[in-house]
């Protein structure tokens, strides 16, 4: 890591920069504009999500192939934002496309199952080693699901979570994200914050936050809730932190969480939403060799369409099999979403695949953290499989706490507008982390790294 402090940066000339960056990409996003113009007027804020809200208007996008995607003002961009780490494929892979095309000439929906959702299972099963499974549409009702299985397998109410965390945007796990670093409260009993308006206060004060790779913490507070009379019936985490770049977890962390979890009867959750099918072939549960009773999964899995799945041990799923819990949706299991699943995970990410995505990390990685070096800008890269950032801080970061005190968020804002400028389209936010898909290749790293390069050396000047 470089050990230049964040206070010998030249702000101002960072500001400037900025300015600059940020004036330049409105000059050549003038459809993108136009589209926002459009849009507002029925979409709120001109787009379907806050996450793709963007001031002063979103970058509208036209179409993708491969390893690229196109804006509607006709700039080409190598794609390392990925559909929020969706398109580890690339787009319009032709494996992909031939399973969506015939699926959708046989029906694209019936709500009853069809032989691909089997299929998929079984390669679930194999990949990440738990044998039950269920599918929903989104990791927001992987995450849901999985909780309240874990709710009624246990007959508790109280969940535990990492403070920072996110897990999706429903009422159980919309607590104690992002949060200004005065109101996290101290750190053996850190607050339940809803994030965001309509929220009850009564159901995020069921969702009790716990530092990242801490499992003594984490023991301490699960003892205070037995002796409060709240046992948690889970722990739901993600076992390498996303969304806060990446944060990896610390040797044995996952082993002492695995086995305090166990020894008190707390079911282990592992949201793989971003990790899974992304950094292994049986995502982080494979690459730590840590199993938990359950897993979520969503975004990788159905090779861009919407889809998600919930896997865990027999017991954990007794409770489902039984039918005391009610795992349902319209849409689970969908036809056309199994299908592209089907075509990815026996054709797209195979072996072969992994290695491929591994060794263009280990150049991206490489690359990056030779940039900090050279330049002496305080930060390092870090990642795993597809997934990976550069942080822009003079500490590593482990967990929420220092991210907050730490990650330089005006780096990071810098860094995306260069990419977007240069055709690297990044994932927005300072929190967010690169996704590489099978389509990428050494020189569309090399490109990534030479954006980088240019803003440190503009930064440095
Ligand atoms: C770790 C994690 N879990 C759950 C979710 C929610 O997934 P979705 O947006 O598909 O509902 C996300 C989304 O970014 C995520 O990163």
């Amino acid at each position: 890591m470089s050990t230049k402090t964040t206070a010998e940066l030249d702000r101002e000339r960072i500001a400037e920069l900025t300015e600059r960056e940020q004036r330049r990409l409105d000059e050549r996003t003038d459809a993108s504009r136009a589209h926002f113009e459009r849009a507002r007027t029925t979409l709120a804020g001109g787009v379907s999500s806050a996450y793709q809200e963007r001031e002063p208007w979103p970058i509208y996008l036209s179409h993708g192939l491969g390893s690229r995607v196109w804006d509607v003002d006709g700039a080409e961009m190598i794609d390392f934002h990925n559909g929020f780490g969706s398109m580890v494929q690339g787009h319009a892979h032709p494996a992909i496309v031939e399973a969506i095309r015939a699926r959708a000439e046989l029906g694209t929906h019936f709500a009853a199952p069809t032989e691909d959702g089997i299929v998929v299972a079984e390669q679930l099963k194999t990949r990440f080693g738990l044998p039950r499974w269920r599918f929903v549409n989104s990791g927001s009702e992987a995450t849901m699901d999985a909780i309240r299985i874990a709710r009624a397998a246990t007959r508790r109410d109280t969940i535990v979570k990492i403070f920072g965390s996110y897990h999706g945007h429903h009422d159980y796990v919309m607590v104690s994200i992002g949060v200004p670093y005065e109101r996290i409260g101290d750190r053996e009993g850190y607050a339940s914050l809803p994030y965001g308006a309509g929220i009850p206060q009564s159901v995020a004060d069921l969702t009790v936050p716990v530092p990242f790779n801490d499992a003594p913490a984490m023991e301490r507070r699960i003892e205070r809730l037995f002796e409060e009379g709240r046992p948690p019936a889970c722990v739901i985490m993600e076992p390498a932190m996303m969304n806060l770049g990446v944060v990896l977890p610390e040797p044995g962390y996952l082993e002492a969480v695995r086995e305090l979890t166990r020894r008190l009867g707390v079911l282990l959750i592992f949201d793989e939403v971003k990790t899974g099918l992304c950094v292994a072939a049986g995502g982080a549960t494979e690459r730590f060799a840590v199993t938990p009773d359950l897993v979520t999964i969503a975004k990788t899995l159905g090779g861009g369409l919407p889809s998600g799945a919930i896997g865990g041990s027999e017991e954990a799923f007794e409770v489902v099999e039984s039918g005391a819990v009610y795992q349902v949706g319209t849409y689970n299991g969908n036809p056309l979403s199994m299908a592209a699943a089907r075509a990815s995970l026996e054709q797209v990410l195979t072996t072969a695949a992994y290695r491929h995505l591994d060794a263009l990390e280990e150049r991206l990685l490489a690359g990056c953290n030779g940039v900090l070096e050279r330049f002496g800008l305080p930060g390092y890269a870090v990642g795993i499989g597809a997934k990976g950032c550069v942080t822009f801080s003079p500490e590593p970061i482990v967990d929420y706490e220092s991210y907050k005190a730490h990650q330089d968020a005006e780096l990071a804002e810098l860094a995306w507008l260069y990419n977007m400028n240069r055709g690297v389209f990044m994932t927005p936010g300072r929190e967010e982390e690169w996704t590489l898909s099978v389509a990428h290749t050494y020189e569309d790293c090399d490109a990534f790294v030479a954006v980088f390069e240019e803003m440190a050396a503009d930064v440095s000047a």
